[in-house]
């Protein structure tokens, strides 16, 4: 596996992967970018948004797929990935709405609109960056362990872990228990992968991630299995490794 790099907190580990993004939107104006929610992202689109607000970067030009969104929350729910992205990133920046894919959380038929993403990733794709976290059971997207290696995007139901770890981003009501996810071999199409993990509670996830073995049971360990994969974690993140 790939020597981690190691960042002293959250907040540095963060601009390092946010001047990765800007770097390769600065060299290719219109890269397209897999984006990914989560805490662990939050200061990620604050330097992106910062950066664009001192002239320093425009993504006029780029498309993006986010790799996952929850199924029966309207976009319009504070809770559902569409609405968090517009609040922590499209709302504050030039990109085009029209470029900023998510899966269709409320499509009557989340089969089939995991289908068109996967078409439109195709079509589109492929993604030159894609961002990634990790989940405590090391879940990647949505895919939890037990997710086949060769899986494309889909509909899933989320493991009691991931629903407890999730909570505190629904102020009220129960977090939706399905959701459409990008694949494991769907994010593996991506030509470069950074994931970014932060905190003690991810530091088992990374150090499982890391041994190369690769298996169902840690979805993030498939990242093996790419030749271009960077990992940025601070220091609690590494503190199994
Ligand atoms: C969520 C998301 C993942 C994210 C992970 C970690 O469930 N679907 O894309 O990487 O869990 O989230 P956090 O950064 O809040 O720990």
């Amino acid at each position: 596996a790939p020597e981690p790099r190691v960042e002293i907190n959250a907040n540095e580990a963060a601009l390092t992967v946010a001047n990765c993004i800007i770097d390769l939107v600065r060299q290719k104006p219109d890269a397209v970018l897999g984006l990914a929610t989560g805490g662990t992202m939050e200061p990620v689109y604050a330097h992106l948004v910062a950066t664009y607000r001192r002239g320093e970067v425009s993504f006029a030009k780029v498309t993006s797929f986010n790799l996952d969104e929850y199924v029966g929350l309207p976009p319009s729910h504070p809770g559902s990935y569409r609405s968090t992205m517009n609040r922590l990133f499209f709302d504050h920046v030039d990109i085009d709405p029209s470029r900023t894919h998510l899966p269709d959380g409320m499509a009557g038929d989340p089969e089939s609109a995991a289908t068109a993403y996967e078409a439109d990733l195709a079509r589109l794709g492929p993604v030159d960056l894609q961002l990634l976290g990790i989940g405590r059971n090391g879940h990647i997207g949505f895919n939890e362990p037990g997710s086949a290696l060769d899986s494309r995007t889909r509909q899933v139901e989320l493991h009691a872990s991931t629903l407890e770890a999730n909570r505190s981003f629904f102020e009220c009501g129960t977090v939706p228990h399905h959701a459409i996810t990008m694949g494991i071999a769907s994010i593996l199409d991506a030509r470069r992968i950074i994931v970014l993990a932060t905190g003690e509670a991810k530091a088992e996830a990374v150090s499982t991630a890391l041994s190369g073995t690769v298996s169902e049971a840690c979805p993030a360990s498939a990242l093996f299995l790419h030749d271009q994969v960077e990992w940025v974690l601070d220091k609690a993140a590494a503190a199994g490794l």
